[in-house]
């Protein structure tokens, strides 16, 4: 009751700004109209240049950076007035107005908004606010190499069942991964969709989902339950066995499938039955669900048996063609792959011992390469998912999975090798893992090399607890990232001081601690009051660290690179809102006072929310 009537409260305090709020979005769709009549003529995607990392040639030249500060500095700023003046205006770029859309979708209006917002990331780690409000139909950037569109596909391809299994997914969400997948695979090879809900416990989530089937006529897409929480590794076993396709696509609740996505996957198990396939997984922002593009990495792990990615060998990427051609991946994320359905089941499925989560990736890598398979990430697929800042479940009964099913990995495949695995878990001693007899009589069976034959011609990268330097070296991935290499990119250097007032945002402690929090200060041109905004809208204050928000005040942290909470957005000049992409707040202090604390703020008071950039 007390919260019902302070969010109540709350709401009428906020409806007196809502003016201040329709002239805000006004001047977001009045940009948008513009840039909608210009994109029509415009006949380039400008964000492949900077999403498609992977290809050298176009690495970073200066012209692409003037394209991306293109608009940012403007934003809030153009009208159908700056038009006129401007006859010969620039064609503006696709991805600004994606970034612009998602930021209309990501504000927050009121307390209601809020509160939709703190429970979404409580349930289910990401922006639900935005998911939501994206609808289930969006069209996302094709992030393939241009290579990849000349590419042709043998007619009569086998056809697939997708198998999504779930467990308290947000409904949005997860209709946006079934939309995505009916709208983007051709329908010939789509034999089904199977939606296996593992006793989702969300109040009326399966009867909402099955209604909204229902009432749109999606015969494809089945949603099955099994009896009991099965765990993502028993519910995917459970909708291999109902499958009626000829490959099995499994992939994760809370994806949106790129534009031929499906048929670089099909083709190579077409060629070679024991070939499972992984598509390159794309970037969804879990704070802005902002997508992009994937660099090319693969699957590795390390002995605490956990997936890791890794940098490709030295000379995998030559050649502009070695851009689309199939990579060898050691190991497979887990998520998101396909295998033809009779080889899936000849080779034994999963291992039906392991429990909800952890491990079962491993195991089915290491199987696939030691009897006999292969397993190749295909970059021409490309499937974005939702980088979850942590997964929100655990286990019924609180137990580590992870350590469970790692220990099954380890006594099935690894022989002597597995003792570098329990001597990084001491806590594995008295861990009782199941009886794995009928997993060795298949190791058996299907007569499989033994798991140092795998790390010597499959994974010969991998650095041995035994090396000495000379092998580590050897080891050492190729060290030339070309993500990572890139140094930060300054375009505006300037001091944020709140509007009509000579207090300027500094840091509360000095500029190089993590952590800290921000305060207003009396205007002077020192380091802890000169922030570096870069062409990816961080704000690094003293080249140092970056202005990152939290969920009422903002910090300074480490630069992530990943946008989202240390992505900010101004219309430049004076008098700017500074708003967050992952908040869907703005910069704001409490009162007009030396030492007063910044927090993130509704962006509907211009008293304390509105900043002067001062050069
Ligand atoms: C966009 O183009 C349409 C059709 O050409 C036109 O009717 C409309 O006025 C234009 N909008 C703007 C903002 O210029
Ligand atoms: C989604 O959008 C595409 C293209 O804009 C359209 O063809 C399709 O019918 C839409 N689907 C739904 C469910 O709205
Ligand atoms: C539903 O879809 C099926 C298969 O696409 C079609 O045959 C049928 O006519 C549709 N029914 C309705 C009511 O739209
Ligand atoms: C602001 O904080 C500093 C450090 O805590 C203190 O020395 C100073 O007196 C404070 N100034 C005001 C006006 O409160
Ligand atoms: C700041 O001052 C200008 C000019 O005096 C005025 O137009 C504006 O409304 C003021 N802004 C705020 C936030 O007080």
């Amino acid at each position: 009751m007390v919260s019902l009537n302070r969010s109540f409260l709350y709401g009428i305090g906020f409806a007196s700004f809502t003016w201040i709020i329709s002239l805000y979005l006004y001047f977001q769709l009045t940009k948008n109209d513009i840039v909608a009549n210009d994109t029509r003529v415009q006949t380039e995607q400008p964000w492949h240049k900077y999403n498609s990392i992977n290809e050298p040639s176009q690495k970073y030249s200066s012209k692409d950076k003037s394209y991306l500060k293109k608009g940012s500095s403007n934003f809030l700023n153009s009208g159908k007035l700056i038009k006129k003046l401007q006859p010969v205006l620039a064609p503006p770029s696709h991805k600004d107005k994606v970034e612009e859309e998602l930021m209309n979708l990501g504000i927050v209006r009121n307390s209601k908004d809020q509160e939709i917002r703190d429970e979404g990331y409580k349930t289910h780690a990401y922006n639900v606010l935005v998911s939501t409000r994206l609808g289930y139909n969006r069209s996302v950037p094709d992030t393939r190499n241009k290579l990849c569109k000349d590419v042709t596909y043998a007619k009569g391809l086998p056809s697939a069942s997708v198998i999504i299994c779930f467990y308290n997914e947000h409904m949005p969400t997860l209709l946006r991964t079934i939309h995505s997948v009916l709208d983007r695979t051709p329908k010939h090879l789509l034999e089904e969709i199977l939606l296996i809900d593992d006793q989702s416990d969300i109040p009326n989530l399966h009867e909402d989902i099955d209604d909204y089937l229902k009432k749109n006529n999606m015969s494809k897409v089945k949603l099955l339950k099994p009896e009991t929480r099965e765990g993502l590794i028993r519910a995917r076993l459970f909708g291999a066995r109902r499958a009626q396709g000829k490959v099995l696509v499994f992939l994760d609740s809370h994806v949106e499938v790129n534009v031929a996505w499906i048929e670089p996957l099909l083709s190579r198990i077409a060629e070679k039955s024991s070939t499972v396939v992984m598509p390159i997984i794309d970037i969804i922002n879990a704070d802005t669900f902002a997508y992009t593009s994937s660099p090319l990495v693969r699957g590795g792990f390390n002995w605490g048996l956990h997936f890791k990615w890794e940098n490709l060998p030295k000379g995998t990427l030559d050649k502009n063609e070695d851009f689309v051609k199939p990579i060898k991946s050691p190991t497979m994320a887990g998520g998101l792959f396909a295998i033809d359905k009779k080889y899936f089941i000849d080779m034994g499925e999963y291992d039906a011992g392991m429990n909800i989560w952890g491990g079962e990736n491993l195991e089915i890598s290491f199987r696939i390469w030691m009897c006999g398979g292969s397993l190749e990430l295909i970059p021409c697929s490309r499937v974005g998912h939702v980088f979850r800042h942590r997964r929100p479940y655990g286990s019924p009964d609180g137990k580590d999975t992870m350590l469970h099913n790692s220990l099954r990995v380890a006594y099935v495949w690894m022989d002597d090798y597995k003792q570098y695995f329990l001597n990084q878990r001491s806590d594995a001693k008295n861990i009782d893992y199941g009886d794995i007899s009928s997993r060795l009589q298949l190791r058996k069976e299907l007569k499989c090399h033994d798991f140092d034959w795998y790390l010597k011609n499959v994974y010969p990268e991998l650095a041995l607890p035994t090396d000495d330097e000379e092998h580590l070296k050897k080891k050492m991935p190729d060290k030339f990232q070309p993500w990572h290499s890139r140094k930060r990119n300054y375009v505006a250097q300037y001091q944020i001081r709140l509007a009509n007032t000579s207090l300027c945002v500094q840091s509360s402690k000095d500029t190089k601690t993590k952590g800290s929090s921000l305060i207003l200060g009396v205007c002077a041109k020192n380091k802890r009051q000169m922030w570096y905004e870069t062409d990816k809208n961080e704000l690094v204050l003293a080249q140092l660290l970056c202005l990152q928000a939290g969920k009422s005040s903002p910090i300074l942290y480490k630069c992530h690179e990943m946008g989202g909470n240390q992505e900010w957005k101004h219309k430049g000049g004076k008098q700017t809102p500074i708003y967050n992409m992952a908040a869907g707040t703005c910069l704001g202090v409490s009162k007009k006072a030396v030492n007063a604390t910044l927090t993130m703020k509704l962006c509907n008071d211009p008293e304390l929310s509105n900043w002067d950039l001062v050069v």
